[in-house]
């Protein structure tokens, strides 16, 4: 049961890193093109010397920013070149009929793969199938087309567990507090989080309560 940061805000994952609790980053083109306009490799560049200081075998995943097979692999093989030096780099691949043989031809080389997207228990079982190191599900977006994310999460660990997988399935498009629970509690070995949501996830208001009446009760019998 892992947290991931799902941003590529150096600032947000360099405080989230801080508080020790993270286990990976992931970005996606749409994540990165939140950030101010600049190279893409330089914050590639600027997360991995973060990583790097916590854990250099944290995974980060980056993803291909193209649909054209040919060019995915381009991507994919580029990506290497770039930050194959960082021993966590996981190169992040949509699932899909052509994206199987780019995850299959990775996977080969003994790259690891995020097979990214995933809806359904049928797309899973293939990118794991093709030796996906971990299997992305988009808890919001499978919610949005009115199906039940939990049944989906539920029956890919359920089937990774007869099997003696060692991928992982990570759970993504969180947009609630109460999704990152759910998404645990339904199997997910990963979720990863976008910032905003990490300090409201350690705070509960019995927790201010409970502190501010030690604070204040002892500084009373210290007068
Ligand atoms: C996960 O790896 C993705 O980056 C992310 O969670 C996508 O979710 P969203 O685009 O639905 O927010």
């Amino acid at each position: 049961m892992k947290l991931f940061v799902d941003s590529a805000n150096i600032g947000d994952i360099e405080a989230a890193l801080e508080r020790g609790f993270v286990r990976g980053v992931t970005t996606n083109p749409s994540i990165l093109a939140k950030e101010e306009r600049r190279d893409y490799r330089a914050y590639i560049h600027d997360i991995i010397g973060l990583l790097m200081k916590v854990d250099p075998s944290l995974p980060l995943s980056v993803e291909v920013f193209t649909t054209e097979p040919s060019e995915i692999i381009r991507q994919a093989e580029a990506f290497v070149e770039e930050f194959g030096h960082y021993e966590g780099l996981t190169i992040k691949v949509p699932v899909g009929w052509e994206e199987l043989r780019v995850i299959a031809a990775l996977s080969e080389r003994g790259i690891p793969v995020n097979a990214t997207c995933g809806m359904s228990l049928n797309q899973a079982i293939m990118a794991l199938g093709a030796g996906a190191r971990y299997i992305s599900l988009f808890w919001g977006r499978i919610r949005d087309t009115g199906y039940d994310a939990s049944l989906v999460v539920a029956d890919v660990r359920r089937l990774m567990n007869s099997a003696a997988h060692e991928s992982e399935i990570i759970v993504g498009s969180i947009r609630h507090i109460m999704d990152v629970n759910e998404a645990m509690r339904s199997g997910a070995h990963i979720v990863t989080v976008p910032p905003p949501f990490f300090p409201k996830m350690c705070s509960h208001p019995k927790t201010d309560e409970a502190v501010q009446q030690f604070v204040s009760e002892f500084a009373a019998w210290m007068r």
